[in-house]
């Protein structure tokens, strides 16, 4: 089957398991509408396992393009035809775009991360010190994605070690690693941009932050990726020091944005995107949502 079978409207989907809170088709479709695309995005529950048959069905069936989600953000890097230098390197995928016949794996969660940097905070990471608690799936594609975009330092902190050092080793020549036992309330504060990538800051951590907040300043940028709560008790100590802070919803928007890019071709409505799903949110605030 070519290209050319493809019948109106194309089909994208996001695959995950459970995937039926999934923020995913409210910003897609809002993209798809915003920009007058005949295409329509839905989610698919694909069990654990399954991911390489979901892909095979996506070639069959010619998806236009897939999110992807846990559990299936490894599978998925290891079953597709090709994978974006990103996605090589974090071995994991969150979107699969087509080129011709071949299915192309990609991570845009950090690009997503840098775009919302420039656009709520005017922050570019290009010679700057900054610092990332956190080396899972999140963390490590803001830390691959700060060393990419040319940050003097990357300082990075984790509650496992091992995973601290596998997070470095994405960040070259830019990387140090902070010793979680210690984390020192001064050291943070000689930093110009500091992440959060732990869920230390959810409703279950009742009131906890992920590092002392006492060396914050106001000349630094504080973001966390977390966005429910809308204000973590890091942000609300940011805030409270007037300094600049940040939640996760701009990564969310902007990494979504690049994916639809990725599949269409065309400049992402992120301010489309950014309207359907906050409504989303506000409405749901009871749960944790995703894409
Ligand atoms: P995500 O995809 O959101 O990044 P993840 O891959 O499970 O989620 O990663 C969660 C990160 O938060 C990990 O770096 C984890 O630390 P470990 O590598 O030691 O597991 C970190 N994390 C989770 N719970 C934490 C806690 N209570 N305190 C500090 N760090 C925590």
């Amino acid at each position: 089957m070519s290209q050319d079978t493809i019948k109106s409207p194309a089909l994208a989907a996001v695959i995950g398991s459970p995937v039926r809170h999934s923020l995913s088709p409210t910003i897609h479709n809002a993209a798809f509408r915003h920009t007058g695309l005949d295409w329509l995005f839905v989610v698919w529950d694909v069990p654990s396992g399954l991911a390489e048959d979901a892909l095979q069905a996506m070639k069959t069936f010619n998806l236009a393009g897939l999110s992807v989600t846990m559990p299936h953000k490894t599978a998925v890097a290891e079953a597709v035809d090709q994978l974006s230098p990103e996605a090589g390197k974090l071995n994991a995928v969150n979107c699969v775009a087509r080129q011709g016949d071949q299915l192309v794996g990609h991570n845009t969660d950090g690009a997503g991360f840098v775009a919302s940097l420039k656009a709520d905070a005017d922050f570019n990471p290009e010679g700057k010190s900054c610092f990332v608690a956190g080396a899972g799936g999140a963390g490590r594609a803001v830390i691959l994605a700060l060393a990419q975009a040319g940050a003097a330092r990357v300082g990075i902190m984790n509650r496992t070690p091992a995973k601290a050092q596998a997070a470095a080793d994405l960040a070259g020549e830019a990387a140090e690693i902070a010793d979680a036992e210690a984390a020192d309330a001064d050291a943070i504060g000689n930093f110009d941009l500091v992440v959060n990538a732990t869920p230390v800051g959810m409703p279950h951590f009742a009131g906890q932050t992920p590092f002392p907040t006492t060396g914050l300043h106001a000349k630094q940028l504080v973001v966390d990726l977390i966005y429910q709560p809308w204000e973590t008790p890091l942000l609300k100590a940011a805030r409270a020091k007037g300094i600049a802070a940040l939640n996760g919803f701009g990564m969310l928007v902007h990494q979504a944005g690049v994916a639809f890019e990725l599949w269409t071709g065309i400049p992402a409505p992120v301010e489309a995107m950014t309207a359907a799903v906050s409504s989303k949110i506000t409405v749901n605030s009871d749960q944790q949502p995703h894409l």
